[in-house]
């Protein structure tokens, strides 16, 4: 399929134009949606939090602001441990790494794809699944407090951490965080999001300074807190490792104080990210609610509060509102009445399949020329299946993001293989590959008469050194002899392993050459991407198809074949942008060093805005993803309500031979000054058979028509933006003002 590039012609445009509001309605934005946050109701939670901080006494509310994980009595301990408070009812809480599954350190569970992939599904019901999917098992392991929900935004497109976050847009980050976070609280599990703010990059990971205008944090940094906190009000938000503008951010006032708890009236904690405290009054006084350990705590201590409070530099009130909001986060999400006991059996089988179904809803189709995709078995004999280690595993992200494997219970990468160091299984070194999900395997299923043939690097020790010249010969002679030739290409990353120095896949891999080669021998080349961050493709023109699978969870192998064979028709949309060369990017400067102490020096031109902006082609832009149908647009219509909201609505028709899902994306433009070309500002997918149509509506509230206003310190409201409708950033279908 051509793509179209901006500007696209409109099709469409009825447009008409009611009173404007003088008053924009701001009440209309990030309205909680949460059914189990509004079964609760938060003014009793609020009174019996009150009640149970007035019988408490001083010895019990200090134990309960800090965290002590070596205490914990949940097999394998997790990440954190508050004890409780038998006398009053109150249990323990524990808390665990969950970012694609639980990261208990010693009980087997699920790996779901990474949270980029979910971002790539754009599914707001599949996040709130995902969130409840992942509590499940949580809760069955004796963890009521899940860490998982991260959204730093992919402003370092190189970032070590981006596969655990939501992409480089802010309301696409938000939502599908707030749909996370409240399916995570649904199942009784305490949702954190994380980490806030301006905590972009691994680089000088432990504190350097992230320097961000006001406006700019506003408009894109802090927007996806707001809307998931706003939205599905989690319990727990964590303050990160960076400084943001010359304060640690778990002792910045004016994030934690200000912005969080003043302007957003957030009801929940403050936690630390783990050792990211560096001061006791400080810290407190500023916003800092609780203190979690690594090995212990060090300044949230009961000697170190008590004496900050015998001392006057906290106050015993501030103290009280401490421990009351997290008594009230524990009442409200349903902890303190059921606790989490642990030892339940976890329906690993059905978990399995929700993996697989996420992975496959979030596969992005980057290419498919002359449709060479999807691949029909019948016409097939030879298939080869090159690299990436597709006979075993597929990769998944390390660090904090890691599982524990259900089959084996080893942490992904251990299982039976010896992938990695010398230092043996662990969960935190590299590589991170999931066993049992072999892409061989699953081809095989799918086309069983042919001959599935693998070739690559078969070292367990080193997966990711570079191919060597011979290994690349035998990859290009099996795919000279086959009808098609699969090639899978990976870029690992992870947390504490720093930001990848480029995203290009040839060092210290040598992948592209594989491409090339495997290319040059076999025109029918189909390029499957496994990564968390953008990669560059030199050989884009020279192959096939392209998929994006993203770190697509245990789930990953099936999820990849029914995709390549049609089982499955590719719906996803990248939720970062794919740039043309690393140079492009804003991020990279003159050499690609990073900054220690990164200055967003190109403000609110971050992402899909940067390359509008610049006018910068990217080789994929945001949002952008192909099917295996096709869908037109029509009959836009832009009405203006008298609340300061807009009604957008236009019909989308899948007029190709094929059922599929789309995602038509609203983006504005908005007349103010410095303000990028369009932003996102609303979406929705759905599934549509051959010849039927869809008419959709999606309203654009006061607050998605704003800019930050830095003289009044307030949100200005802009009318008379430009309303652009797309099947991407830039394959715009439908315009209107
Ligand atoms: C540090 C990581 O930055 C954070 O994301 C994680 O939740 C904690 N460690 C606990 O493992």
């Amino acid at each position: 399929m051509q793509k179209k590039l901006w500007p696209a012609v409109a099709l469409a445009a009825a447009v008409c134009v009611a009173a404007r509001a003088d008053v924009p309605d701001f009440s209309l934005d990030f309205a909680p949606t949460s059914a189990a946050m509004n079964a609760f109701g938060s003014a009793a939670a609020h009174r019996r939090a009150d009640t149970l901080v007035s019988k408490m006494t001083l010895d019990e509310k200090l134990q309960f602001i800090h965290s002590e994980y070596a205490m914990s009595a949940v097999p394998g301990g997790g990440a954190g441990y508050i004890q409780g408070v038998p006398r009053l009812g109150i249990p323990d809480l524990n808390m665990v790494d969950s970012a694609t599954g639980s990261g208990s350190t010693s009980q087997a569970s699920t790996t779901f794809p990474a949270t980029i992939a979910l971002a790539a599904s754009w599914d707001r019901r599949l996040s709130s699944n995902f969130g409840r999917q992942v509590a499940i098992e949580l809760r069955a392991q004796g963890f009521g407090m899940g860490l998982g929900g991260g959204t730093n935004l992919a402003r370092e497109p190189r970032g070590g951490r981006l596969f655990e976050y939501l992409g480089e847009d802010p309301v696409l980050a938000g939502e599908m965080l707030a749909e996370r976070t409240d399916g995570t609280q649904s199942e009784k599990v305490i949702a954190t999001i994380k980490h806030y703010a301006g905590n972009e990059q691994e680089h000088n990971r432990g504190g350097g300074n992230s320097q961000i205008d006001e406006r700019t944090l506003r408009e894109l940094y802090l927007l996806p807190f707001e809307i998931a906190a706003k939205r599905a009000q989690p319990g727990s938000v964590m303050c990160s490792y960076n400084r943001l503008n010359g304060d640690y951010a778990c002792e910045n006032a004016h994030l934690l104080n200000d912005v969080l708890k003043n302007d957003w009236r957030f009801e929940g904690q403050v936690q630390s990210d783990w050792g990211a405290t560096h001061s006791t009054a400080n810290a407190i006084n500023a916003g800092l609610d609780e203190e979690e350990d690594v090995g212990s705590t060090v300044y949230l201590t009961p000697t170190a509060v008590r004496q900050a409070i015998a001392n006057g530099s906290v106050s015993t009130a501030r103290l009280d509102d401490m421990v009351r909001r997290k008594l009230y986060v524990m009442i409200r999400v349903g902890v303190m009445d059921d606790p989490a006991k642990g030892g339940a059996t976890i329906n690993f089988a059905g978990a399995n399949a929700f993996a697989q179904a996420v992975s496959e809803q979030s596969m992005v189709l980057l290419k498919n020329d002359s449709n060479q995709l999807p691949l029909s078995a019948a016409s097939l004999s030879r298939i080869a299946v090159i690299g990436g280690h597709a006979d075993a595993a597929v990769l998944t992200g390390g660090g904090s993001g890691n599982t524990r494997d259900p089959v084996t219970g080893a942490f992904a990468g251990c299982g039976g293989l010896t992938f990695g160091t010398s230092t043996g299984c662990s969960w935190w070194t590299n590589p991170w590959l999931k066993l049992n999900t072999p892409i061989v395997a699953a081809i095989r299923a799918l086309a069983p008469s042919a001959q599935v043939s693998f070739a690559g690097n078969s070292d367990q020790q080193t997966p990711f050194r570079a191919y060597t010249q011979q290994e690349i010969d035998q990859a290009a002679a099996l795919a000279a002899r086959s009808d098609v030739a699969i090639v899978v290409v990976a870029q690992p990353a992870g947390e504490d392993f720093g930001d990848l120095q480029s995203l290009s896949l040839a060092n210290p891999s040598n992948q592209d050459a594989l491409v090339d080669a495997v290319a040059h021998a076999n025109p029918r080349t189909i390029v499957v991407v496994e990564s968390g961050n953008p990669v560059l493709m030199p050989w884009k023109d020279r192959v096939a198809a392209i998929v994006e699978a993203w770190y697509p969870g245990e789930g990953g192998g099936n999820a990849i074949a029914n995709v390549l064979f049609g089982k499955v028709n590719p719906s996803g949309k990248l939720p970062v942008t794919f740039p043309v060369r690393d140079q492009d990017t804003p991020t990279w400067g003159q050499n690609g060093a990073f900054e220690p102490d990164p200055v967003y020096a190109e403000k609110l031109n971050m992402g899909y805005r940067w390359y509008d902006a610049k006018n910068i082609t990217p080789m994929f832009e945001f949002g952008y993803g192909l099917s295996y149908t096709h869908f037109s647009y029509s009959g836009l219509s832009v009405k203006h309500r008298p609340d300061g909201a807009i009604d957008v609505s236009f019909t989308v028709r899948n007029d190709g031979r094929m059922a599929g899902a789309e995602v038509p994306q609203v983006y504005l433009g908005v007349p103010y000054r410095d303000e990028p070309p369009r932003r996102l500002v609303g979406w929705e997918k759905f599934g549509l058979n051959p010849g039927e149509a869809r008419h959709v509506r999606i309203t654009v509230t006061p607050r998605m028509q704003s800019v930050w206003d830095t003289s009044r310190n307030g949100w200005r409201y802009v009318p008379g933006g430009t309303v652009y409708v797309g099947a991407s950033s830039r394959d715009i279908r439908l315009q209107g003002s």
